[in-house]
């Protein structure tokens, strides 16, 4: 997890996205939509693969030889990142055209290797298929109606004993959100509920997890999540309140994210 940091491997980073966001370019125009607040990868991997030595790598086993499912895999990013780190193999999903057309594009420029991606949403795989020794679950559980049943399908999904990686966005202190009516949390319509850290270790708790480590809170900084010249539409400052960066523009705390490793 460690291997993040050379620059030589940096540069393949950027020169990977530039060539992903040529992709999208190419296929957006095609499927005619892409998201566009939570593109910021490079850094976002650097945070959260790299920043596994921060917080999840010392609750984190390793990957060698690992069956991963990798869920709200996007592009396939991670994944591969994953397989390169050791694992077995890895299977994304993600219910994104848009994104199973630029792993697509990455592949054809790659050597095969044993990632998989499907485009499908994680309650679509069959339940209570216990294949998996890890499962990733990374910036979707808030994305859920039903976050209970997501971490219930992931149990599900894994072997006894197996570890989830469940990266997300928590409430500080003792408040939670509930999407309400049109509601919008830091611009985004499909945030549903925002637990707080109490909260969250409840749900896990009564999904049946055990063994429930936490990485560092992290407050997702502008620098982190920004638009730049391959991604040029709003991102995380224009969902800030202009005057006070702790607030989104709707007047919630900003962005905190959490790491949490626990096992099945
Ligand atoms: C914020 S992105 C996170 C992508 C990647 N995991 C990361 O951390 O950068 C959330 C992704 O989850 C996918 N997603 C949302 N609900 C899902 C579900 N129920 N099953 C699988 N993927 C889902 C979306 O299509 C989107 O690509």
């Amino acid at each position: 997890m460690d291997s993040l940091t050379t620059q030589s491997e940096q540069s393949t980073i950027v020169d990977i996205i530039k060539l992903l966001a040529a992709a999208a370019l190419l296929i957006g125009g095609l499927f005619g939509y892409y998201y566009y607040l939570e593109l910021s990868l490079p850094l976002r991997v650097l945070m959260v693969l790299g920043g596994f030595g921060s917080g999840v790598a010392m609750a984190m086993t390793s990957m060698q030889g690992k069956m991963i499912l990798d869920v709200g895999c996007g592009n396939g990013y991670y994944s591969l990142r994953m397989q390169g780190d050791g694992a077995k193999s890895v299977i994304g999903i993600d219910p994104s055209m848009l994104f199973m057309m630029q792993f697509k594009a990455i592949m054809h420029f790659m050597q095969s290797v044993p990632v998989f991606l499907l485009p499908l949403k994680l309650e679509e795989l069959p339940c209570n298929t216990p294949i998996f020794d890890t499962a990733f679950s990374m910036g979707v559980l808030y994305h859920q109606r039903s976050p209970l049943e997501h971490l219930n399908q992931l149990y599900g999904a894994l072997k006894k004993n197996g570890e989830l990686i469940l990266e997300t966005i928590i409430f500080p202190g003792n408040d939670t959100y509930f999407r309400n009516e049109n509601g919008r949390y830091a611009q985004m319509p499909n945030v549903w509920h925002l637990p707080n850290i109490k909260e969250l270790y409840s749900w896990l708790k009564m999904t049946g997890f055990k063994n429930i480590k936490k990485g560092r809170i992290e407050i997702t900084t502008t620098d982190e999540q920004r638009s730049t010249e391959w991604m040029t539409s709003h991102s995380l400052s224009n969902a800030l309140d202009p005057v006070n960066k702790k607030l989104t523009i709707e007047g919630f705390p900003a962005p905190h994210r959490i790491i949490i490793a626990c096992n099945k």
